[in-house]
């Protein structure tokens, strides 16, 4: 995959310097739209950028007429009623409405972890809604990272351990690169020092924060967080936004987070509000 190359392929780590080297380490060949080459590709893309925007093509991460069905007979709910998306990179964007109004089976299709009924998604500008399999467990791996409400840390392993996960999924890192990422990671999210506690032995702000670095594993494009300060006591959510918004902001990630904290909400660069499986109009 493209992805893959041009993440190991280029910037060894021995020439970041030294002061930067965390930062540098956590992405050490991320590109943001800024400073991207402007390459015979590039161009193209720029000429058919209408055209592609239209179409949810342009973007890290769009969807478009996305309509899902869930359950069986009588409890079949029409959960999504034709949505349409553009993830802006390096945007922190808030997703808001009531409770059983959408919100997480829209991440889910964003997420690549469910399919629509109709509509399309596109990751990176390809359409995946009715890739394989294998296709979108790539591109997940490849392109997402993801932090939900509960961590879903493995308690038995230790915060680094728990980070090198995706890591070992994708297969692309030796056992000593991966490690060292991981510390990287760790470090950039404020938990360096305990990064060979378990899981269990961190406090619950602390497990969302190495839930985050474990987002961060592969240098995805864009993160997917469905209320990821739902469990947490004002001070540990505030330390969580604030990171999802610096890695945004300063890595031009795309952040897409669901949330029922109205002052989180209003801190972020777009909120979408959403009513029974609809986007409204802002
Ligand atoms: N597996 C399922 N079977 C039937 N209905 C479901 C299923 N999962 C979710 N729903 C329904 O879909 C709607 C949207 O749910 P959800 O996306 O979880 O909402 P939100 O995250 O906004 O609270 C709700 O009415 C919920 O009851
Ligand atoms: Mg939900």
């Amino acid at each position: 995959m493209r992805a893959q190359s041009r993440r190991v392929a280029t910037q060894p780590q021995a020439n970041a310097p030294a002061k930067n080297s965390a930062a540098d380490t956590m992405f050490p060949s991320k590109k943001t739209a800024a400073n991207a080459p402007a390459d015979k590709a590039a161009a193209a893309a720029s000429a058919d950028a209408s055209a592609a925007s239209a179409s949810g093509a342009a973007s890290v991460l769009a969807c478009r007429g996305l309509v899902r069905f869930l359950g069986r007979d009588e409890n079949r709910t029409h959960v999504l009623r034709g949505v349409d998306f553009d993830a802006a990179a390096g945007q922190t964007h808030a997703v808001v409405g009531p409770s059983g109004c959408g919100k997480s089976s829209l991440l889910y299709l964003l997420g690549l972890l469910d399919r629509p009924d109709e509509g399309e998604v596109f990751i990176a500008g390809k359409p995946m809604a009715r890739a394989s399999d294998d296709a979108r467990t790539a591109a997940r791996n490849a392109h997402l990272g993801f932090v939900f409400q509960f961590h879903f840390l493995l308690p038995e392993f230790t915060a680094a351990e728990n980070v090198i996960l995706p890591m070992r999924k994708r297969g692309e890192l030796g056992e000593g690169a991966m490690n060292k990422r991981a510390l990287a990671l760790l470090e950039a999210v404020g938990l360096g020092e305990k990064a060979g506690r378990l899981a269990t032995h961190l406090s619950g702000g602390e497990q969302q924060r190495v839930a985050i670095a474990r987002s961060l594993a592969n240098e995805p494009p864009v993160i997917l967080a469905d209320e990821p300060t739902g469990n947490l006591d004002a001070k540990n959510s505030a330390i969580v936004f604030d990171l999802l918004a610096r890695l945004a902001r300063e890595h031009g990630i795309a952040v897409v987070m669901v949330t029922h904290n109205p002052e989180l909400a209003n801190r972020c660069d777009r909120v979408l509000r959403m009513l029974d499986g609809q986007f409204l109009k802002s």
